[in-house]
């Protein structure tokens, strides 16, 4: 499974880089909202830092404003995928950006019947939101993996982005499902690699070594 960072902070995005961990990056407009930047600027920032999908999302809910913001993306970067809502001008202008060539995430994905309509007008990718769905008292990762069986019944090429991850179980349940990519804040990421018996033997062997390591190291 692909590891996507879902944030617009460039910190955070350098030491998911450094760390080798992150093969994509997804923003929304909260999250640009929140840095206080210029958007374009900050796209093209984390583009030359990732190399891989950077999701710039428009903002117009009308095809014509969204086919004009999407190319506008699109010139940016390479790296750029524009993100569309899951509404009908949205599907819409995911078709048509598609068969240009340029790349899609379809997002606010919320049902089985939603990702069906995202697939058939070719999007790369389709985002269906957990975390929010598991606010409601529904099923997250339920839908992740409907979705996942969906597209594997017809061969859709579009990939399963399990986006609004909260927490390390909601990474390994979209693996289990087979999602393609997760999306997840970098505060998630650095949980993944917390156990306590890992930082329970790390104390101990240093603590063993520390009582031996002059004569291990004169021999
Ligand atoms: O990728 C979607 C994400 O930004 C939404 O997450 O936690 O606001 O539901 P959340």
């Amino acid at each position: 499974m692909k590891f996507f960072l879902d944030t617009a902070n460039i910190d955070e995005i350098r030491q998911g880089v450094a760390w080798g961990l992150v093969d994509g990056v997804t923003t929304n407009p909260s999250l640009v909202a929140k840095e206080g930047v210029g958007f374009h600027d900050r796209i093209k920032e984390i583009c030359a830092l990732v190399n891989g999908s950077v999701s710039a999302e428009v903002t117009a809910t009308d095809y014509e404003g969204m086919i004009k913001e999407g190319h506008v993306l699109a010139k940016l970067h390479d790296n750029v995928t524009v993100k569309v809502p899951l509404i009908p001008d949205g599907i819409r202008a995911c078709r048509t950006l598609s068969q240009e060539g340029i790349k899609v995430n379809v997002t606010l994905c919320f049902s089985p019947s939603q990702a069906l309509l995202a697939a058939k007008s070719g999007a790369t990718f389709i985002s269906p939101f957990v975390g929010r769905l598991d606010d409601i008292s529904q099923d997250g990762m339920q839908l992740v993996g409907e979705i996942v069986k969906i597209y594997k019944n017809y061969g859709f090429p579009t990939q399963v982005l399990a986006a609004s991850l909260r927490h390390p179980q909601h990474v390994v349940q979209s693996a289990l499902a087979g999602a393609h990519v997760g999306t997840m804040p970098f505060s998630v990421l650095k949980m993944l690699f917390n156990h306590p018996l890992t930082d329970i033997g790390l104390k101990k062997f240093l603590a063993d070594w520390d009582k031996v390591k002059d004569q291990v190291l004169k021999k």
